[in-house]
């Protein structure tokens, strides 16, 4: 996710802008860039890489003296990370820096483009400050013409832009990215993605809402939503920045987990319309002569590859197999070009999953990748890129990369499917409307959250958990069991419900915990029987299910949903917090768990 920070104020704007930049790192980013008003000159500047780069190439400069600034740090989702595609961006007088993704950028280029307007950048976010630029140059003023453009654009967006026709003031808007507006005694103002970089600074704040827009001076805060004036509602700041990073959750881990809603929003961004999938990134791949698709990856990028394998062959009616990477690359694969190759990888560096693409590579395959981290290895490796826009995982137990990789494959399947004319109109419809039902169904309700909390206290002990499922509750499975393992250090297997008869029942008894994940639209009715096995033999079961199930010891009540995938994300929410609750009462390290690192680079 991007970072951004605003000032107004007499201070080194430089300092502080750069310095909140370095507050929002844990956001992740790959360019940074600041641009800075006074006395009626902009000074801006832009680098790839860390914060120290944007250092290095303003040491010279200094902005003391009343002045106004914008910084922001850059995740790449449209473009490169390249330093033209860097924030600000600027036209001939007004610089702009946004976080979000604007859905409907390409008709605005468009538009523009016709108007003979010059684009710098491959980004989405530059439409913003050649819009508000033509409206000026249409006779409007500055305030008139930043109003239009918030009308103009849609979808996601914190925005903060300054022009020089109006040097004293930052304009700013937010759209279902988050923001926020402080102050303190001394008059200086400030803008943020969040708390962290005005800790210190501000000393009272305004959590602007979904529509807000207006402008700040120095003596002034001025909010509109929509045509509705808003008075500013100013409340007292935290004062722990850790705490803030974490927005007020008590791990990282957890606060990715509530950001799944969020996300994964950003992940259907612009790629979903009523008429299917739109995946810009595969415009150079030609899918005529693919006829099968091996996916390849580790861990939990492996349960999403086991996932997908199920939407590829169920909806896209395309071949598919997996394959762990660390055995593929040593088994002397059968490889052919009529396959392609896809690998899945939250960090783009893992060492297994790159030797495989290297093999798929060497071999002449097409292979696109699934991943989060644009420029790493396996991004500049591969034919094509989907990024799944998560932002920074900072947990090392993969959570919201694990169900941004879920949605974007089942988009891939959709339009592969639709490549492909394997998927009727009516199949096509009914799954876009699950898809864009997800960010509601990774809403995380409190109730839920503390009846898991309170239930968590009864497995703590055992020798070991089961977690069972059917079809795609199958990898569900596999994934549950790995968070649970990953963070409380308990023995947990995934299993098909349907094997449990073929030998692990025979562990059977009061002390084995068996999670089992019933949902109501896929083969409710053989896990019911798979479950009532393992009741029959005393094992301690906790049911997952929208129906009610009285041979539960525990039982947890989803919610009636019309798509098993509906029913997969909530059962997912369940699963990744009972690990969580799990680890918080055995005192682990629940962000940094033994033994494991974020990103397996080595074999
Ligand atoms: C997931 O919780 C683990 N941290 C681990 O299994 C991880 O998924 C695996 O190492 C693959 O990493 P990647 O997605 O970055 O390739």
């Amino acid at each position: 996710m991007c970072g951004i920070v605003g000032y107004i104020g007499k201070a080194e704007k430089k300092k502080f802008l750069i310095d909140g930049l370095q507050e929002l790192e844990y956001r992740g980013y790959d360019s940074a860039g600041i641009a800075i008003l006074k006395n009626g000159n902009i000074s801006s500047f832009r680098a790839l890489g860390k914060l120290e780069n944007l250092r290095q190439k303003t040491k010279e400069f200094s902005s003391s003296g009343f002045g106004i600034g914008i910084g922001h740090t850059r995740w790449a989702t449209h473009g490169k990370p390249t330093e033209a595609n860097a924030h600000p961006h600027s036209g001939e007088f007004t610089y702009i820096i946004h976080n979000g993704i604007i859905e409907n950028y390409k008709e605005i280029k468009e538009d523009l483009q016709a108007e003979g307007i010059k684009f710098l950048s491959q980004t989405d976010s530059e439409v913003i400050v050649h819009q508000f630029e033509q409206f000026i140059k249409k006779g409007l003023n500055s305030k008139e013409a930043f109003k239009k453009t918030i009308e103009v654009i849609e979808g996601a967006y914190a925005i903060l832009l300054i022009t020089k026709d109006e040097p004293e003031t930052i304009f700013f808007a937010k759209n279902a990215v988050p923001m926020i507006l402080g102050q303190n005694s001394c008059g200086e103002k400030f803008m943020s993605s969040s708390d962290s970089p005005l800790i210190g600074h501000a000393t009272d704040v305004i959590y602007l809402n979904d529509g807000d827009f207006g402008w700040v001076k120095k003596d002034k805060i001025t909010i509109f939503n929509g045509e509705v004036s808003i008075a500013p509602t100013f409340v007292t700041l935290g004062r722990d920045k850790i705490y803030a990073q974490k927005d007020g959750f008590r791990f990282f881990m957890e606060k990715e987990i509530y950001e799944q809603e969020s996300v994964v929003s950003e992940t259907l961004m612009g790629r979903v319309n009523d008429n299917g999938v739109e995946l810009d990134e595969l415009k150079n791949i030609n899918f005529s002569n693919i006829n099968a698709i091996t996916i390849c990856a580790c861990g939990t990028s492996y349960h999403a590859a086991l996932t997908a394998a199920y939407l590829f062959e169920r909806i896209s009616k395309i071949k598919c197999q997996v394959e762990i990477a660390s055995e593929f690359r040593y088994k002397k694969p059968l490889l052919d070009q009529g396959t392609l190759f896809l690998v899945i990888s939250q960090s783009g560096e893992t060492a297994d999953t790159l030797e495989a693409l290297k093999m798929a590579k060497k071999a002449g395959m097409k292979t696109v990748a699934i991943c989060n981290v644009d420029n790493s290895s396996i991004v500049r490796l591969s034919d094509a890129t989907i990024l799944t826009r998560a932002g920074i995982e900072k947990g090392v137990a993969s959570t919201k990369a694990f169900a941004t990789q879920i949605v974007t494959l089942w988009m891939l399947s959709l339009y592969l499917g639709n490549k492909k004319q394997n998927i009727s109109k009516k199949v096509l419809q009914e799954e876009i409307k699950a898809l864009l039902h997800t960010p509601s169904v990774l809403h995380v309700k409190d109730s839920i959250h503390e009846k898991i909390r309170r239930l968590s206290k009864r497995y703590l002990h055992g020798h070991g958990f089961f977690f069972i499922g059917r079809d795609i509750f199958f990898p569900l499975a596999l994934e549950g069991a790995l968070k649970l393992k990953e963070i409380s250090y308990l023995h947990a297997e995934g299993y098909p419900a349907g094997e449990m008869k073929h030998g692990p029942i025979a562990l059977a008894d009061s002390e084995l915990f068996t999670i089992a994940l019933m949902p109501k639209n896929m083969l409710y009715d053989k896990t019911k029987s798979n479950v009532e096995e393992l009741s029959a033999r005393d094992a301690t079961i906790l049911a997952i299910s929208p129906l009610e199930f009285d041979l539960a010891d525990d039982f947890l009540q989803t919610s009636l949903q019309d798509h098993p995938m509906s029913e997969f994300f909530e059962m997912m929410i369940i699963t990744q917090i009972l690990a969580l609750e799990i680890s918080v009462r055995l005192g682990n390290d629940v962000d940094m768990p033994r033994n494991l690192a974020k990103s397996v680079t080595v074999e």
